[in-house]
């Protein structure tokens, strides 16, 4: 891995380092205190994929075109979805246009892929940003079919690019290309924000301000991510040739808070074991459909659990479990420094934010009602794009492409490292039972 690592001093001039960008937590705020945008012209976005993420399902509470059309109110025009399933696209939209949002999406056109999309528009069109929620295993990439961010830099220069994590989710050689799309954003002033919407929680933002206000340094993160497989039904999610597992697709979002807050990973530091899938711990009884259609060698493990140094010193540690039923997830994250420990719960469901720091054994607790880390997330971004400048502090994009093909490295990291183990010991395994019958 540590050959496609950038070197230290290519970091420093990428300008990252433990210390990220952050917004004032008071800022963030809840979408029915949000006032539209302001000004009148339009504001044409491009949605590229049409499922849940653009548009919302039972698995959560994202749904981005619900947040840009509460961030832009009547100004929002979707001028195209691109999706090769122009049935689902054209379904989205018929109910869109059935509600009180019709005046954004009663002109929108759907195209099945983005070539026929640029065939049909151009410049003229005054696009704002593209949005892309299609399964990352379509993108990330400079191949033909799998590389829309770079086609979008070439066809429409200078229109801002959302788009969701993981960056991709193909072989761990090609991690090379996210760099190169990341150099091609950075040297063609792309505004680029990925969807780490974790970064936008206000729990979050009051703990980088705490390490902020009294210059902490981070000794540690600590990330426990413990899903809810039964409600998982999507054959690829449990695919690896297609999800690329769990920690890569999912895991992610701790992955990313780690380095938000640990900064640089020293990924030839990692080291992670696994459970599997075929040990006899690894057993689910509720997976909603048959995990044998998929190859043994592709089937997810249940527990990843792993441990790395970061380039500041401080030390990571991560776990990721496939184990719990019904539908909430369980998901906690620590940092600690000097004298504080910042423990983060819930951040999915109802986040609550445990602050230990000196002077005081007993941890205050603060909740956080009503936060909706994705509409901070549009919202920054939309304001970054209309340049508001009345207060520079005021928008900010936390989670760059440059910065998410690192957070998508670490996770493969992590990956390679699990595997790593598991043959190492199915192999000393093997030798020792070869050993036993020789010595019968
Ligand atoms: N940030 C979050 O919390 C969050 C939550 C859900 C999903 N996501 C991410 O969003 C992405 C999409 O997930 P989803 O749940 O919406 O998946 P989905 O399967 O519901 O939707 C994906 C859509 O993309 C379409 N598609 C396939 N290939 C395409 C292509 N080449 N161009 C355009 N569209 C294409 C599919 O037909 C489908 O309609 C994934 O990267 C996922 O990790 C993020």
């Amino acid at each position: 891995m540590s050959s496609r690592r950038p070197s230290q001093i290519d970091r420093r001039l990428s300008g990252l380092s433990s210390r990220r960008p952050s917004i004032d937590p008071s800022r963030l705020i809840p979408m029915d205190k949000a006032t539209h945008v302001a000004g009148a012209d339009d504001f044409n976005v491009v949605f590229i994929g049409a499922g849940n993420i653009m548009f919302g399902s039972d698995e959560g509470p994202w749904n981005h075109s619900f947040r840009f059309e509460h961030k832009l109110g009547r100004r929002l025009k979707v001028f195209a979805i691109v999706d090769p399933a122009i049935e689902r696209a054209g379904a989205v939209l018929q109910k869109k246009c059935d509600s009180f949002v019709i005046s954004a999406y009663q002109d929108t056109r759907v195209y099945k892929n983005f070539d026929e999309f640029v065939k049909n528009s151009g410049p003229r069109d005054r696009i704002k940003v593209f949005v892309i929620g299609s399964p990352p295993m379509y993108r990330g990439t400079l191949q033909p079919g799998r590389d829309v961010e770079a086609q979008i830099i070439k066809h429409f220069p200078g229109v801002a690019i959302f788009v969701e994590k993981p960056v991709a989710t193909g072989p761990v050689n090609e991690i090379d290309e996210g760099y190169q799309i990341a150099k091609m954003i950075l040297d063609n002033k792309t505004i680029c924000s990925v969807g780490y919407m974790l970064r936008y929680l206000r729990a979050v933002q009051m703990m980088k301000q705490i390490i902020n206000d009294n210059n902490l340094t981070v000794m540690a993160t600590i990330a426990r991510y413990a899903c809810a497989y039964e409600s998982i039904a999507k054959p690829d999610w449990w695919n690896k040739a297609k999800s690329a597992g769990p920690v890569i697709e999912q895991g992610t979002h701790f992955c990313d808070l780690s380095r938000y807050f640990g900064g640089e990973v020293d990924y030839t530091s990692v080291q992670a074991h696994s459970l599997e899938w075929d040990e006899n711990a690894g057993q689910l009884s509720k997976i909603k459909f048959d995990e044998g259609q998929i190859a043994p060698e592709n089937r997810i493990p249940r527990v990843t659990t792993a441990t790395w140094k970061y380039d500041s010193g401080a030390v990571g540690s991560f776990t990721h479990v496939v184990a719990l039923q019904g539908t909430n997830y369980s998901c906690e994250f620590e940092v600690f420094a000097d004298g504080y420990s910042l423990k983060l719960v819930n951040p999915y469901v109802l986040p609550v934010l445990h602050i230990r720091s000196p002077g005081d054994d007993l941890e205050r607790t603060h909740t956080f009602p009503d936060d909706d880390p994705f509409f901070s997330e549009v919202s920054n971004l939309i304001d970054v794009i209309e340049d508001i400048e009345e207060d520079p502090e005021a928008a900010q994009i936390l989670s760059t492409y440059d910065d998410a093909v690192r957070t998508y490295e670490l996770t493969w990291a992590i990956r390679e490292a699990s595997e790593r183990t598991r043959a190492e010991r199915l192999k000393a395994s093997a030798e020792a039972a070869k050993a036993a019958v020789t010595e019968d």
